[in-house]
């Protein structure tokens, strides 16, 4: 059992979740996930790993209210405990000395990719910032990826920000003044990260994102989290998560992405019956 010692609501449908995990904090790098059970009779699920306190031996990781076991974990509380939560699991985003660095996040990928980011500028990275939202009052963690980011921009529909377009568009505005973009990362919904690839594909600036397949062990044994790249079969939980934009076969994963819908809607309502009868 794993105790909760934090679970907030950082925005309408975005929760942050912290969880007393000493090994786990201990060994984690940017870029890796964990796998999170909400209760006894739940599914497992993956959360990418956002922050964490050696010292406290916390892990942080943010999560979207989608289904089941997402709006189960958004019912816990400070105290209460999940009886599975494993990892470092995937391989850590790989950290270099690029140049100038753009990360691209959505949604979770706001906070998911605030430890590369963090980790890009301490490697010596000029870093850009982009952030995606629908709407002005859905970003959060602004302050703290500020703080790693040598520019910061939003695009936000109905912006105080910088922008109202969709992430892309605002994507190849940056890339069109920069002097050069080395790299991009992009995390979030798999729209975001497969409209930011098709938008640097032109330039040819290499585009890693984080891969979000259905996973269940996380560990490379059942073959849930198939994806395809380059040609090549890979698991994105001990390939990935992180993989050329450019080389994903996009079409393949949106479609094993929606291969539980129906049992995961129906979930869904059986849980609000039972809970919001
Ligand atoms: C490596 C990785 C890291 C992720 N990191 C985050 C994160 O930091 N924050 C966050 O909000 N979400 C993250 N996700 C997505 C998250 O796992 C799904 O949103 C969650 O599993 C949905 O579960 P649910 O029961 O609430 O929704 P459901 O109703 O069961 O499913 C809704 C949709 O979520 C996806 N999904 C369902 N079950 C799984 C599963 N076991 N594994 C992956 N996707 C699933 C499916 O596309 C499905 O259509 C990550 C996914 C992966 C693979
Ligand atoms: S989740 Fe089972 S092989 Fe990747």
């Amino acid at each position: 059992m794993a105790k909760i010692l934090q679970r907030e609501r950082l925005v309408p449908n975005i929760h942050l979740i912290e969880v007393y995990a000493p090994e786990i904090a201990r060994k984690c790098k940017p870029g890796q996930f964990v796998i999170i059970m909400p209760d006894e009779r739940g599914e497992r699920i993956p959360l990418t790993i956002a922050d964490w306190d050696k010292e406290k031996g916390s892990v942080t990781s943010v999560f979207m209210v989608v289904g089941t076991s997402t709006n189960k974990l958004s019912n816990l509380k400070a105290g209460d405990e999940v009886p599975v939560f494993v990892g470092p699991l995937g391989r850590p985003s790989e950290i270099k000395k690029y140049g100038t660095v753009l990360c691209a996040g959505g949604c979770y990928g706001i906070a998911a990719i605030y430890p590369v980011a963090r980790a890009l500028k301490r490697a010596g990275n000029k870093v850009i910032t982009v952030l995606d939202v629908k709407a002005n009052y859905l970003l959060y963690w602004e302050e703290k990826l500020r703080a790693e980011s040598d520019r910061f921009f939003v695009s936000a529909r109905d912006s105080f920000y910088d922008c109202r377009d969709y992430i892309p568009r605002t994507l190849r505005n940056i890339i069109k003044k920069e002097i050069e973009i080395h790299r991009v990362i992009s995390i979030g919904c798999t729209y975001l990260m497969y409209t930011c690839s098709e938008a640097t594909k032109p330039y040819r600036i290499k585009t890693v994102v984080s891969l979000n397949p259905i996973m269940v062990d996380g560990t490379g044994m059942c073959g849930a989290c198939r994806v395809t790249v380059d040609g090549k079969t890979k698991f994105a939980c001990v390939d990935g998560p992180d993989f050329d934009g450019h080389l994903v076969d996009w079409e393949e994963l949106f479609s094993r992405r929606k291969f539980y819908f129906e049992d995961e809607i129906q979930s869904l309502c059986h849980w609000e019956r039972k809970y919001f009868p």
